[in-house]
């Protein structure tokens, strides 16, 4: 675990984790998240990208996407991972792969991305946020630690924490999503969580140390192996024990 001052040395951290991936392995696979937390790795790895770093043979996949959203509404999201890290690398458009919330049956794209996952050998490294619910990709509390990729019902809180996204309208963000589950994130070889400020204080705490319970689902975290955790001050508040 590392615990940093700002979101630069966040960013710088999280990028160096990700900069290993790619260089054991330029076509490795990479989970990618959205929201706030990743984005100072996501700019850090833009700004490296310019100076060299090449995702040209690597491919991703993302989390998690709401459902019923409009081809082009700027709140999906895979229009965020766009926006944030791939209209700023090198990473070509046509080897991300996400659960697509537009479709008629989401249970045969939910088995579909499962399936192109384990096609790709897996993920090896997965960047992780965390919900100020306890919540990982849209696993919200409750949720099944054996679940792999499902429809779920979003909480309230969720729908708030994520309401920005849609001009504050809490009406306009989706009652449902697709999501990896807890057990297709733990597949990945090696994760990277990462959390900034008060709000994931709490959270965070619960997640780390905790017991492992479906109430908070970042608690699983604890059950891998390969866990890289990086934490702004803030975020570590909570924490009796940093190491
Ligand atoms: C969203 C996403 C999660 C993300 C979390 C935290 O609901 N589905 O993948 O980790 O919220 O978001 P943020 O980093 O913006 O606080």
């Amino acid at each position: 675990m590392v615990v940093l001052a700002d979101a630069g040395a966040v960013g710088r951290a999280g990028a160096d984790v990700v900069e290993r991936v790619l260089q054991a392995n330029a076509a490795c696979v990479l989970g990618l998240a959205t929201g706030s937390s990743p984005r100072p790795i996501y700019r850090e790895l833009a700004r490296r990208y310019r100076d060299g770093l090449t995702f040209a043979a690597a491919r991703a996949f993302l989390l998690d996407e709401y459902v019923g959203l409009p081809a082009d509404h700027p709140g999906r999201l895979v229009a965020a991972i766009r926006r944030d890290l791939l209209d700023h690398v090198d990473l070509p458009l046509d080897r991300l792969d996400s659960l697509d919330g537009t479709v008629a049956d989401l249970d045969a794209e939910c088995a579909r991305h499962e399936a192109a996952i384990a096609d790709a050998g897996g993920v090896d490294l997965q960047l992780l946020g965390i919900g100020g619910n306890g919540h990982i990709a849209f696993n919200e509390p409750g949720s099944w630690l054996g679940a792999r990729s499902r429809v779920v019902a979003l909480t309230a809180q969720t729908r708030a924490d994520n309401a920005a996204s849609f001009d504050d309208r809490l009406d306009d963000v989706p009652a449902q999503a697709l999501t990896q589950g807890v057990a297709t994130i733990l597949d990945a070889r090696q994760l990277l969580l990462v959390a900034s400020g008060p709000r994931k204080a709490g959270p965070v705490a619960l997640a780390l140390e905790g017991p492992v319970t479906a109430e908070v689902p970042a608690s699983a975290l604890q059950l891998h192996a390969q866990l890289t955790v990086v934490l702004d001050e803030p975020a570590a508040a909570g924490l009796a024990v940093r190491g």
